[in-house]
């Protein structure tokens, strides 16, 4: 991957973040059930010798002399809680390390809800103590039933504290909107964004959490992969891009549509690996009208960029489409905060935003893997499907 600088995959990409902040002098600590080789065997940052058993850990010889204390990997017991707050100590204690915990499924994170709640979303606020503390949560809603499909992003939104109804100064210089909230909830979607995400944790002078509603399937997606021209911006690197790289907040429709921008009937704004399965469908009903935008920041809302596309295509009627329940996923998380984008560029109301999501539901998700099925389909079928929309609960 390197050597043809394409292809690069979530493995790689996050392999690079730590390599690359470890050369620039930066401990990386990474803990959590089962992280050594990945609960989805991607990571492999420690290899076990097959005769000795010996470990050999990659990111430990990666410079000269290096000091083995700079990496740490370590698998921990099965505690969410004590885990997650012994890192949120480690956190504040070392301001300049990055400190992921990482949970076996995004779904059992629920066991570590009282450091949520009580000191990482809260803590600036009530203590006046920061922390870049990172929270990496692979989910996905992949037919494998309600214990193995949802980190429950609505959680972490409802205790994102960035304001609704009012859009606050966005100048990405002065990186006001970030340092006034609590804490970013991202679900990113290519390794480059991931690879940047991370990198950008230690290269500002503020720290503030960071929720990473991490996947399971794009990990060894086909179409999740990203070339080596996106993490640099070495000049002259095929590729390079004026602007540099840099993280995305939100990445807009790949399809050229320049010349029928005002014939776009729909954009459908989404996030995580649902886009991939979304451009799959559109293209196989040739949907050549229907734009289709990742979110991939949520909290704090890039207002900015949501106006630019919906001034992008000014005739497109409006939809959120997600995988979970719509009790659950980020829906009523976003539509407030669209709805104002909307409004100030005169655009509709909380009407004009359609809904495309699974039937509000007490349990995350169905145990039947037809009934997954059959749920997901539907949910592709509506989103790019010819009619104008109305609430397409499924
Ligand atoms: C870490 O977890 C993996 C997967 O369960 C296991 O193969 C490995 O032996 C563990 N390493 C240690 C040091 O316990
Ligand atoms: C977040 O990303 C995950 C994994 O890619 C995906 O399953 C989920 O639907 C996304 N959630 C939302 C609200 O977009
Ligand atoms: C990566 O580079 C190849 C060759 O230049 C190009 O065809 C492909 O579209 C690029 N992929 C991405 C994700 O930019």
């Amino acid at each position: 991957m390197i050597e043809t600088g394409e292809g690069i995959d979530w493995a790689v990409a996050e392999a690079l973040a730590f390599a690359t902040l470890l050369v620039e002098g930066s401990h990386v600590r990474l803990s959590g059930q089962d992280v050594e080789r990945g609960t989805f065997s991607h990571r492999h940052s420690v290899l076990h010798d097959q005769e000795t058993g010996e470990k050999y850990c990659p990111l430990d010889h990666i410079m000269e002399n290096q000091n083995e204390e700079m990496f740490t990997v370590s698998n921990s017991s099965l505690s969410e809680f004590g885990v997650l707050g012994f890192e949120l100590g480690n956190s504040m204690e070392s301001p300049n390390a990055l400190v992921i915990w990482e949970a076996q499924f995004g779904d059992f994170a629920n066991g570590a809800q009282v450091i949520f709640d009580q000191f990482l979303s809260s803590g600036e606020s009530k203590w006046l103590r920061q922390t870049g503390l990172v929270l990496l949560l692979p989910h996905g809603y992949l037919g494998q039933g309600p214990e193995h499909s949802s980190a429950r992003l609505e959680r972490f939104l409802q205790m994102s504290d960035d304001n609704p109804v009012a859009i606050p100064e966005m100048d990405p210089t002065h990186r006001k909107q970030i340092q006034e909230c609590n804490w970013q909830v991202v679900n990113v979607t290519t390794p480059a964004n991931y690879f940047h995400v991370l990198r950008r944790q230690l290269h500002r002078e503020f720290r503030k959490p960071l929720i990473v509603m991490a996947p399971k399937n794009l990990l060894r997606h086909k179409g999740c992969k990203s070339n080596l021209s996106e993490f640099d911006d070495v000049q002259g690197h095929p590729g390079f891009d004026k602007q540099g790289t840099r993280f995305k907040r939100l990445i807009k429709d790949q399809n050229d549509h320049s010349d029928l921008e005002e014939g776009i009937r729909r954009l459908v704004l989404c996030s995580g690996k649902l886009y991939y399965e979304l451009d799959e469908e559109r293209r196989n009903v040739e949907a050549k009208d229907v734009a289709i935008c990742r979110v991939e920041q949520l909290c704090p809302f890039p207002y900015d960029l949501i106006q630019r596309e919906l001034k992008r295509y000014p005739n497109a009627e409006i939809v959120w489409c997600q995988e979970e329940p719509m009790n659950m996923g980020a829906y009523s998380y976003i539509a407030p905060r669209l709805c104002a984008a909307m409004k100030s560029l005169s655009r509709g109301t909380i009407d004009d935003i359609k809904y495309v999501g699974r039937a509000p539901s007490a349990s995350t998700a169905t145990g039947f893997p037809q009934v997954h099925e059959k749920e997901q389909s539907e949910i592709l079928h509506n989103a790019v499907q010819p009619e104008p929309i109305e609430y397409h609960i499924i």
